[in-house]
């Protein structure tokens, strides 16, 4: 099968070329440095660049891997969640490029993208279904914290969300407030590095709760209220490593301890972890530390697939429709709020 796979639910605009369980192509076109300037996504400008580099993305992926449109079995792309606006661009143009080549449009959830991305493995990534193993999945992003299990391809259920702020939301905000660029998660991560996560100690959400849930905000106003009544630490720079150091410690225990908790409790062995924060050093690690002392598999998304990329979403659409998943009339809207479900 020949398809293409189109993401622009936030501020990447990629496409992918999945041939036979294969992603033979993928462009991303990030645009971090157009946000950057404002501390955050803005909608306008994200879909004013989506609406721009669209049809060159897409261009260029068929390009690489030297294919006609004319060729296409099939066309995906994320009907959400994401931002209204930029959703519309890539599920507008993906809606008219299957309208024009008579192929099936199928539809994706951005947020199922990332969790079955850590079964895409190797460069290309190849889907890898012949591996799964039912699992507890973390997935950690800029508008997601979520606890699932899996127990088979496309069939998931979720066990517990973040309440406020998600984690990735949370290294950002933390960031800002050390003066950091945005996104803030690369920076603390890299700063954290060469700091002492025992020096200031901030508080550890929800950790002790009996259920999957997570905050993130009360973190985030702990280190705002450490940093009010201690300005001249906020102001000297050889602090910010311990400080990030610090700050990353929290989030990654609560996000370590939770997860593996559910695993025992869910009698499954091995764990998931993607998302843009699954990029994270220290939560790679630390995870892997916790599935080796328990004798639990590790699946961790590729670093390249942590971010949002149309390989994930070209991937999954492919074994939906392998598994009979229905294609979508062709004038489906957009879903912005899209709900994990169980099943699509
Ligand atoms: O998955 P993603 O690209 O976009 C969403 O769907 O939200 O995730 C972006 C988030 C940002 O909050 C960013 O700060 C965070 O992932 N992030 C990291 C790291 N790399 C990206 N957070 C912590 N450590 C990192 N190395
Ligand atoms: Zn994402």
């Amino acid at each position: 099968m020949r398809l293409l796979a189109i993401e622009t639910s936030c501020d990447e605009t990629s496409a992918a070329v999945i041939v036979d369980g294969r992603a033979a192509s993928t462009v991303v076109s990030s645009q971090i440095k157009i946000h950057a300037e404002y501390g955050g996504v803005v909608p306008e400008l994200a879909t004013r660049e989506h609406l721009r580099n669209l049809q060159p993305v897409v261009r260029e992926t068929l390009r690489r891997a030297n294919l006609e449109p004319g060729k296409l079995d099939a066309i995906a792309a994320t009907r959400g969640p994401g931002l209204p606006p930029a959703l519309m661009v890539g599920w507008k143009a993906a809606q008219s490029m299957a309208y024009a080549l008579n192929c099936p449009l199928m539809s994706v959830n951005h947020v199922q993208g990332h969790l079955y991305s850590p079964w895409f493995t190797g460069e290309p990534p190849v889907a890898d279904w012949g591996r799964f193993q039912p699992n507890l999945s973390l997935i950690v992003s800029g508008g997601h914290s979520l606890l699932v299990h899996v127990t088979a391809p496309l069939d998931h259920q979720i066990l517990g969300s973040t309440l406020d702020d998600a984690a990735g939301e949370c290294f950002d905000k933390i960031a800002k407030q050390l003066g950091l660029g945005y996104p803030g998660g690369p920076e603390v991560d890299r700063l954290a590095r060469g700091g002492n996560p025992s020096v200031y100690s901030f508080a550890r959400p929800m950790l002790n709760q009996p259920n999957d849930d997570f905050s993130f905000s009360g973190l985030k106003t702990s280190v705002r209220y450490f940093l009010e009544k201690n300005p001249e630490l906020a102001a000297d720079n050889a602090r910010l490593p311990d400080l990030c150091a610090s700050a990353q410690a929290a989030i990654v225990e609560v996000l370590v301890k939770k997860t593996i908790r559910a695993a025992k409790r869910e009698r499954v062995r091995c764990l998931t972890l993607s998302g843009g924060v699954a990029c994270n050093s220290e939560l790679r690690k630390q995870l892997q530390v916790v599935c080796d002392k328990n004798a639990f598999t590790l699946r961790l998304a590729s670093p390249d697939l942590c971010t949002d990329n149309a390989a994930m979403i070209g991937l999954l659409a492919e074994k939906q429709f392998a598994e009979g998943i229905e294609p979508e009339p062709i004038g489906a809207d957009i879903q912005p709020g899209m709900a994990l479900t169980k099943r699509l």
